[in-house]
């Protein structure tokens, strides 16, 4: 065998244990209506939210539920402090820093399949008619091309905005503005464009979809 050709199959086996390393975590999937039952305990059952402060997350896309909790694993988005509403850890603090870096990559993504396969519940929250006319109205200039049908789609793996809790969303918006979370490239000027009014009025849309 010539030299190179040697060299080409010492290529070849280091880039085969180097994909046989990739996949080497052999972690498998614990029992997912447990990982969901932990998630619930602040997100509702199935991910429909009942507080204010914590968003739905069932019915979101996989794919959206996946790279959020790689993000949170990262800590490239802020991890708001928060209390366990339910469950045995009742009270405790933690964050989604924290839930994230918990689960192995195989839960992640089955707590994620098995989320996505839930519907997404429309919070029940106060709007003022006139201002969700005026964000209809940002909305479909500005978002609809990457948040389609009012941003109620789940296809799109850009979140679901059509009623989710107002306070979540506002929440977000300062993160966004701040720099302080990742954002496509083509939302960032638009997001930056608006003026507070128009934010407020995309908020009032969002949650008039009930
Ligand atoms: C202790 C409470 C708590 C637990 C437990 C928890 N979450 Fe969260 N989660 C939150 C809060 C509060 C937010 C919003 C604030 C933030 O981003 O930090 C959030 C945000 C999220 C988001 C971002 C939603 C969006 O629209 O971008 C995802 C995804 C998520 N959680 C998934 C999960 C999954 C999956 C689990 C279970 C494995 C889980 N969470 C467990 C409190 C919790
Ligand atoms: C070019 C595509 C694009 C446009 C235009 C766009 N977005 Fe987004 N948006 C995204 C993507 C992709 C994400 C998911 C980002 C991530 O992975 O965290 C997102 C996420 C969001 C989130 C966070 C959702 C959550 O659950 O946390 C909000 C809020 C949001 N967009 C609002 C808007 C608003 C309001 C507009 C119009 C002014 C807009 N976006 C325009 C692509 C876009």
């Amino acid at each position: 065998m010539d030299r190179d050709s040697s060299l080409k199959q010492l290529a070849l086996i280091v880039a085969g244990l180097s994909i046989g390393l990739l996949a080497a975590p052999v972690s498998h999937a614990a029992d997912v209506a447990s990982i969901a039952e932990q998630c619930a305990a602040c997100h509702g059952k199935d991910g429909a939210s009942k507080e204010s402060t914590v968003p739905s997350i069932g019915g979101f896309s996989a794919t959206y539920l996946v790279d959020s909790m790689k993000t949170y694993k990262k800590k490239e988005r802020p991890c708001v402090e928060t209390k366990y509403l339910e469950g045995p850890k009742k009270g405790q603090k933690s964050d989604m820093c924290k839930v994230a870096a918990d689960l192995n990559a195989a839960d992640t993504q089955a707590v994620a399949k098995y989320l996505a396969g839930k519907k997404f519940v429309r919070a029940k929250q106060p709007f003022d008619a006139a201002k969700a006319q005026q964000g209809k109205n940002v909305h479909n200039t500005e978002c609809k091309k990457c948040h389609e049908k009012g941003g109620s789609s789940a296809d799109d793996d850009a979140g679901i905005l059509a009623g989710q809790w107002a306070h979540y969303l506002k929440e977000q918006f300062v993160i966004f503005r701040a720099g302080k979370r990742p954002m496509d490239e083509k939302m960032k000027p638009k997001l930056e464009k608006l003026s507070k009014e128009d934010e407020d009025a995309l908020v009032h849309y969002y949650a008039s979809q009930q």
